[in-house]
């Protein structure tokens, strides 16, 4: 099988790429990445010089080349990881997050329409929902999104459900909790507060710290895409969820026992504005029709996740350089 990924150099992609190679030794991969920031190409340099795999650096907002990914590559599958992610950074510059999310994924619905390709699965968010008090979301539950972010993927994700009403390109949308693990980009709260304090700095908390988020290792998504790409039907939406619900401050209580520090290197700061009180996804149908379960539980991947942090330092140090820095400072400054 041959499987186009898009932002198969960030975070989630490139731990596909690395579980795709693994898993199926004749599958071919091509990664489809614009280098942003959040990407690194040293994410996947056990993949380079693999003759299974290749890159090719491109936008998927920029219609000729992803024209030409197609064309030369002609995937079967279409893996739609490309996507702009950070809320706060959503709330500062939406714009980036339009072209990449909406035009990006109406971009990738025109190749797969154009070119017959077998399938598209669509990487989205619970963010498209809004925030939920008690209970979990569904697949039928209405989009609420509530950042500049989870608006627009629920803009992509409403495209690929009218290319399916309208033409019947063949797409499937998922929407996955809070992704965590390696190769995460130091800006997310995991990674952050895990770096900060490696490096002996304070973790920032935003508001009073309850809010709450579901956590899902990276290994379990892509065992769950792994699922989808192969038997997910052409037309549905799929839950990803682990039912691993956590507050932002016994999360931060659980890094800050790993790293040996204590409440004392919390720096309660000034809310997110918008920020959604808490998110929880049930993942009944993907259990159900496609046979998934989760298998890592949060307090196993988050100490996994933490060793990998302190086992790679080489890896984000250069990330927490200058701009990112100057970034937060500037929006939380004042508490
Ligand atoms: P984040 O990792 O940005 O993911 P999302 O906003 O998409 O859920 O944030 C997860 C939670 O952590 C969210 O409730 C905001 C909170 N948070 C902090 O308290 N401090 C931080 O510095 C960051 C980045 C997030």
């Amino acid at each position: 099988m041959k499987i186009l990924i898009t932002g198969g150099s960030g975070f989630m992609g490139s731990n596909m790429i690395r579980y795709l190679l693994r898993t199926y030794p004749e599958y071919e991969v091509l990664n489809f990445d614009k280098l942003t920031y959040a990407a690194n190409p040293n994410n996947l340099i056990e993949a380079d010089g693999n003759p299974r795999y290749q890159f090719m650096k491109g936008d998927i907002a920029d219609e000729i080349a992803v024209e030409e990914a197609f064309a030369n590559f002609n995937p079967d599958v279409v893996l739609n990881y490309a996507a702009e992610t950070h809320v706060d950074r959503s709330i500062l510059d939406p714009k980036a997050f339009l072209m990449t999310d909406v035009v990006g994924t109406y971009q990738l619905l025109e190749a797969v329409k154009r070119h017959g390709t077998g399938k598209l699965v669509q990487i989205s968010t619970d963010e498209v929902f809004g925030s939920i008090e008690t209970g979990a979301f569904t697949e039928k539950s209405p989009f609420e999104p509530n950042s500049p972010y989870s608006a627009a993927k629920a803009g992509g994700d409403h495209l690929c459900r009218a290319y399916w009403v309208t033409y019947q390109t063949p797409v499937v949308v998922t929407h996955s909790c809070n992704f965590y693990g390696p190769y995460q980009y130091p800006e997310k709260v995991i990674p952050l507060f895990i770096t900060n304090l490696l490096e002996g700095k304070k973790v920032p908390l935003y508001g009073d710290g309850l809010n709450v988020r579901e956590w899902i290792y990276t290994e379990d998504h892509c065992r769950a895409v792994d699922r989808i790409l192969h038997d997910g039907k052409a037309g549905e939406i799929y839950n990803i969820g682990s039912g691993e619900e956590t507050t932002n401050l016994d999360l931060t209580n659980k890094i800050l026992e790993l790293t040996g520090n204590n409440e004392s290197m919390i720096d309660y700061v000034k809310d997110r504005a918008g920020h959604d009180r808490r998110y929880a996804i049930d993942h009944t149908k993907l259990s159900n029709e496609l046979g998934w379960e989760p298998k890592t539980s949060f307090t196993e991947g988050l100490a996994a996740t933490v060793k990998w942090y302190l086992d790679n330092k080489e890896w984000w140090v250069p990330l927490k350089s200058g701009e990112y820095e100057d970034y937060y400072q500037k929006q939380y400054v004042d508490r």
